[in-house]
């Protein structure tokens, strides 16, 4: 695999990183991962401009343009030959000399940039989405600025693996009673025919996903409430299902043990999985 560092394309034994990476060693930087789907990217714009909040939030300058980002994209795609996959990308504040939680001065210390991709033959006809996901419910104990996309995935990781070690795919996170979003995608209800999904705040990830889903569900006339939702409800829901660049639109068919929808995927997560992908193509 070719991959993309500080301005080079190596093969991926090659590409090197600094010790004194700030990524490394603090978790300080942002990570973007845009869907490949028929050698084509989706919603890069979206991508691109949650990255240039993220870096702007955390005070990182952005490396690069639009354009430059876009070329660079597109080169992993084709060089690494990528039909169903992704580019994942990643920006840190840079390597100083020494470890310091005292930001490096940008003048001497440029941010570090790296992006490969990930092939999966098996984004679209997914044996997942067929079945449909089993989540448990865990504590949101993240910190608190959750939209902005970190590299801080300890936690999430952390919850995947509590979900899986109980037989279940993933982890939902509940806050004050109420569901914020799932380890790496966000989380939707849907009761008597009305899809629900927590308001964007702080507390969860502006998913890019998730504003594409919602303007199809929108336009395809069904109804849409961002609010807050709590477990009792989500467990009591018709239908339930979790979007992300990588998962699209994914059924979820029970939530700690509760069986949604006779524990198949529902008609309405089913059918906005199809205009997503027809959408997107
Ligand atoms: N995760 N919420 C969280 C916590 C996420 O990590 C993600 C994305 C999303 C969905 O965002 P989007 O629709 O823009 O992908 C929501 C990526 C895919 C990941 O970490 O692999």
């Amino acid at each position: 695999r070719i991959v993309y560092v500080n301005g080079d394309y190596l093969p991926e034994g090659e590409a090197k990183v600094s010790i004194f990476d700030r990524g490394f060693l603090m978790a300080d930087g942002v990570y973007e991962v845009t869907t490949v789907l028929d050698g084509k990217l989706i919603d890069f714009d979206g991508h691109f401009t949650r990255l240039e909040r993220s870096l702007n939030e955390l005070d990182i300058a952005n490396p690069m343009d639009r354009d430059q980002w876009l070329e660079v994209h597109r080169q992993l795609v084709a060089q690494n030959a990528v039909d169903q996959g992704m580019v994942y990308l990643q920006v840190t504040r840079g390597a100083p000399g020494d470890r310091d939680f005292i930001f490096p001065d940008p003048d001497t210390t440029a941010p570090t940039v790296v992006l490969f991709t990930q092939s999966n033959p098996a984004l679209v006809d997914s044996p997942k989405a067929r079945r449909g996901m089993k989540v448990v419910t865990i504590d949101d104990i993240r910190w608190g600025r959750r939209d902005i996309k970190t590299v801080q995935l300890l936690y999430p990781s952390m919850g995947k693996m509590m979900a899986i070690k109980q037989g279940a795919d993933d982890a939902w996170m509940v806050q004050d009673g109420a569901i914020t979003e799932g380890t790496s995608n966000n989380a939707y209800i849907i009761k008597d025919g009305k899809i629900v999904t927590r308001a964007l705040s702080n507390d969860i990830l502006h998913g890019i996903t998730r504003a594409a889903v919602l303007r199809f569900a929108r336009e395809a006339q069904m109804q849409v409430e961002e609010r807050n939702f709590t477990v009792d409800e989500a467990k009591a829901a018709d239908e339930a299902f979790v979007t992300s660049a990588s998962a699209f639109v994914m059924p979820v068919v029970s939530i700690d043990g509760a069986e949604l929808g006779g524990g198949v995927p529902g008609p309405l997560a089913t059918r906005l999985r199809e205009i997503y992908i027809e959408e997107s193509r």
